[in-house]
C-alpha cells in the first residue's frame, strides 16, 4: 500500500513523450530579460490593486497592518525568494514543461503530486475567484465615473451587503466608507419572492468571457504580454507619481497602530499580490541559460514587484489615513475621494486590464492541470477531452470557469484570498521540502539549476510560508483542512484505483 502511495512515474518516460509529441518542440529561446517580464505579468495584479486596501485598514478579523503595510510587502517578498529558488531547481530537475503536479509525480510520488495538484487547485481556481471579485469593484468604479451607473447589487455578494446592513445598524446609521457599495445594493437590490436579488453578476460574467476566449484558443504570445507588463507597471508608476504630490506624511504615524502583529497579519494577506512567479520556473525548458537566468528572473522580477508595491504602499498610505483604506478598489477610491475622477479612471482601467491578464493566465493554467491529471488516470477521462476544432481541452476550462464564476458570484473576497494563501504557501512548503528530499534520494540527477546553501534556503523558505499560514486565522485553516480531506476522499475513492502507474 504505502509502495503504491508513493510510485513515481518514470522521469525517462516524462521527457520521452515530451520530446516525441507532436506538439513540437519549446525552442530555448528566452533570456533573462523575458522571464522577468513573464513573472510581472503573472505577478502583479489584484494583490496590489485591491487587497492592499484590507490588509493595511484590517477588517474581515484582521488588525490592519498601517502604514506598515510597505513592511508586510518587504516580509512576503523575502519568503517569496527563499520558495522560488526552491521552485527553480524543482522546475529543472523535471527539464519538460509543466507544473509542481507534473515535476512532483515523476520524484516525489503520486500521493504528493495528488496533494500539490489539489492544492494547485486553490491556488489557480480559487484565487480566481478572488481575482474576478475584485476585477467587478474596479469595474463598477471605472463606469461610475465615467457616469454610467451599474446596480450596486450585480457587483456585490448577498453576504457583503447582509454584514454591511448589520454593521450600518450597529453603528446608528452612520456610514463608513468600505461599506458604502456593499449597503447601496442591500438597499437597493429587487425583491423577489422575499428575497433581496444580490450577486456579483460583474465577476461571474469576466469569468464566463475570459473562458470564452480561452476554449476558442487564444495564443499567448511573449509580445502581448511584454504590452501587458508596460501598462501595469505604467499605471503603476503613474500611480506613485501623482499620488506623492498628495501625500500628507502625518498619515504615516503611527507607522504599525496595531503593532507588528498587525504588519504580520497584513503580510499573511498580501502574499496574494506575490502569487504567480512560481510561473517563471515552468519556462524552464525554453531558457538558453536557464542555469544563470532563472534565479535573475525569478528574483529580479520578485525585486521589481517588491519596490513597486513598497513605493505604491508608501503613497498610498499617506494620501488617506490608513483605517479608510479598507474599500476593494483603493488606488482608485483615493483620487475619487478628492475630485480626481480622471485619475481614477486612468487607474481602474489599468487595474482592470492587469487584472484581466492574471485571470487569463490563471484561468489557462487550472484546466491543463486537471487535463495532466485526468490523463494521468487521477481524475475521470472525460477531463482530457482535446476539442476537434479548437484543440484546447475545453471541458477542463467550461468546468473551471463555470465553477469560478459560480463562487465568484456568491463569495466574499477576504475569504477567498485567505483560503488561496494558505493553500499556495501549502504548496510552496512541499516544493521547499521535496528539494531538500531530493538532495539526498536522487544526488546524481542533472540539475539545470541548483539552489544555493541547500538546506538553508528551502528551510527558511518552510519556516517563513509556516510563519506566514499562521498568520491566517483558524477558520481559514479549518476550510484548507477540509479541502484536503475531501482531496484525500477523492484520491482514495476514485485515483488511487484508476490511476495509470497502477496498471503499468
Ligand atoms: N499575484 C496575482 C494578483 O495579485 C495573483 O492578482
Amino acid at each position: 500500500m504505502i509502495q503504491q502511495l508513493f510510485r513515481r512515474k518514470n522521469l525517462d518516460q516524462i521527457t520521452h513523450d515530451a520530446e516525441t509529441s507532436t506538439d513540437g518542440h519549446l525552442k530555448r529561446s528566452l533570456g533573462a530579460l523575458d522571464l522577468i517580464s513573464l513573472g510581472i505579468g503573472a505577478i502583479i495584479g489584484t494583490g496590489i490593486f485591491a487587497i492592499i486596501g484590507t490588509a493595511a485598514a484590517g477588517g474581515a478579523g484582521h488588525l490592519g497592518a498601517g502604514p506598515g503595510v510597505s513592511l508586510s510587502f518587504i516580509i512576503t517578498a523575502v519568503a517569496c525568494a527563499f520558495s522560488a529558488l526552491a521552485y527553480a531547481e524543482f522546475a529543472s530537475l523535471v527539464p519538460i514543461a509543466g507544473s509542481a503536479y507534473t515535476y512532483s509525480y515523476a520524484t516525489l510520488g503520486e500521493l504528493i503530486a495528488w496533494i500539490i495538484g489539489w492544492d494547485l487547485i486553490i491556488e489557480y481556481a480559487v484565487g480566481n475567484v478572488a481575482v474576478a471579485i475584485a476585477w467587478a469593484a474596479y469595474f463598477h468604479q471605472l463606469f461610475s465615473g465615467l457616469g454610467i451607473h451599474i446596480p450596486a447589487w450585480l457587483a456585490v455578494d448577498y453576504r457583503s451587503a447582509h454584514q454591511a446592513a448589520q454593521a450600518i445598524v450597529a453603528a446608528g446609521g452612520r456610514i463608513p466608507l468600505d461599506l458604502a457599495l456593499p449597503f447601496e445594493a442591500w438597499q437597493t437590490a429587487p425583491v423577489l419572492f422575499g428575497v433581496r436579488v444580490i450577486f456579483n453578476f460583474l465577476a461571474a460574467a469576466i469569468v464566463a468571457a475570459v473562458t470564452w476566449l480561452l476554449v476558442i484558443g487564444i495564443k499567448e504570445s511573449a509580445r502581448a504580454n511584454n504590452v501587458m507588463v508596460a501598462l501595469k507597471v505604467i499605471i503603476l508608476l503613474f500611480f506613485i507619481g501623482v499620488g506623492a504630490f498628495y501625500v500628507k506624511p502625518e498619515n504615516w504615524s503611527p507607522f504599525m497602530p496595531n503593532g507588528f502583529a498587525g504588519v504580520w497579519t497584513g503580510a499573511s494577506l498580501i502574499f496574494f499580490a506575490f502569487i504567480g512567479f512560481d510561473a517563471i520556473s515552468t519556462a524552464a525548458e525554453e531558457c538558453r541559460n536557464p542555469g544563470r537566468d532563472m534565479p535573475i528572473g525569478i528574483i529580479g522580477s520578485l525585486i521589481v514587484a517588491t519596490v513597486i508595491y513598497v513605493a505604491t504602499a508608501a503613497v498610498l498610505t499617506g494620501i488617506e489615513p490608513w483605517y479608510q483604506l479598507g474599500v476593494a478598489d483603493p488606488l482608485a477610491a483615493v483620487f475619487a475621494r478628492m475630485g480626481m475622477n480622471w485619475a481614477a479612471g486612468i487607474i481602474s482601467l489599468g487595474a482592470i486590464i492587469s487584472m484581466t491578464a492574471v485571470l487569463l493566465v490563471f484561468q489557462l493554467g487550472q484546466p491543463r492541470i486537471f487535463f495532466s491529471m485526468s490523463r494521468d488516470g487521477l481524475l475521470p477521462k472525460y477531463f482530457a477531452r482535446v476539442h476537434p476544432r479548437y484543440q484546447t481541452p475545453h471541458v477542463t476550462t467550461i468546468w473551471t470557469g463555470v465553477v469560478v464564476a459560480a463562487v465568484a458570484a456568491v463569495a466574499n473576497i477576504n475569504e477567498i484570498v485567505e483560503l488561496t494563501n494558505i493553500g499556495t504557501l501549502f504548496a510552496f512548503v512541499l516544493v521547499c521540502a521535496g528539494v531538500i528530499i531530493l538532495r539526498y534520494t536522487d544526488p546524481d540527477r542533472p540539475r539545470v539549476f541548483r539552489t544555493p546553501l541547500v538546506p538553508w534556503v528551502p528551510l527558511l523558505g518552510i519556516a517563513m510560508c509556516i510563519y506566514l499560514m499562521f498568520g491566517l486565522p483558524p477558520i481559514t485553516w479549518a476550510r484548507f483542512g477540509i479541502w484536503l480531506l475531501v482531496g484525500m476522499a477523492v484520491y482514495f475513492g476514485y485515483g488511487f484505483r484508476r490511476s495509470k502507474l497502477r496498471s503499468a
